[in-house]
């Protein structure tokens, strides 16, 4: 495991990125400085040194307030627990199928289950949840969207291989055509499906006018985001539907 990359890819959000060479895949999480803090992704249990170091080099640890993510894996929700002992106030958000289904089961506190009609307010910033069921994958699936500046915390949507960019405003439909194919013919195969929802749900979202997409896996893009959604949707049609 490298250590972990420290990039702003916009005011206030960071990208903490740990590349492990054997997936040659980055593992990113994003902080969003605010009067109430938030980290989106709370990482691999394994992880979790490495990412508490990073981000007490932008704000004391103990004060993050909420811990998002989008779906019940271990490198969404991993170190969650950890998390939530060194920071007093901090609540996990994710959206309410997460919370009812897993989480507060798992979590050594309750989560806030939110649904589009909820607005996260942290200071600056303003947040909601859409759900975006089995996509990428898991019935709990979501996104966050951040109002204010309009990011879009996808997860593994667009996952791409390679210690890349932080941050890019080169097409990712190619990178993630590679990715899904190369995925598509090994042990995790299988990992997306397509259903008759996912062009609809890709819709709503590119309807959203993002302007940046913080991605999971791979570099974060800044620009229009719409039609890559659309293109997306094209892509995962083309790799799953069979
Ligand atoms: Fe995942
Ligand atoms: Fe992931």
């Amino acid at each position: 495991m490298s250590t972990t990359a420290i990039y702003e890819i916009a005011p206030d959000l960071f990208r903490l990125s740990i590349y492990v060479p054997d997936f040659d895949m980055q593992f990113n999480h994003f902080l969003v400085r605010d009067e109430e803090p938030l980290l989106f992704h709370a990482g691999l249990k394994g992880m979790f040194p490495a990412l508490r170091e990073a981000v007490a080099k932008i704000i004391d640890p103990t004060k993050l307030r909420h811990i998002a993510w989008s779906h019940f894996e271990s490198d969404e929700i991993g170190a969650l627990n950890d998390w939530l002992q060194v920071a007093p106030q901090a609540q996990p958000v994710c959206t309410l199928v997460g919370k009812l289904v897993s989480v507060d089961d798992f979590s050594i506190r309750p989560a806030r289950g939110m649904t589009p009609e909820d607005v996260l307010a942290t200071g600056k910033y303003r947040y909601r949840f859409y759900r975006s069921p089995h996509i990428p994958h898991g019935w709990d699936a979501g996104v966050l969207f951040e109002e204010t500046r309009k990011t879009l915390f996808c997860s593994d949507l667009f996952h791409h291989f390679g210690n890349v960019e932080p941050v890019t405003t080169s097409d990712l439909i190619g990178p993630t055509r590679k990715a899904m194919q190369q995925l598509e013919q090994g042990s995790l195969a299988g990992y997306m499906p397509y259903t008759r929802q996912t062009e609809g749900v890709l819709r709503s979202l590119a309807d959203l006018k993002p302007e940046t997409l913080a991605v999971m896996h791979g570099s974060s893009y800044c620009g229009k985001c719409d039609s890559l959604l659309m293109g997306l949707a094209a892509v995962i049609k083309e790799t799953f539907d069979h």
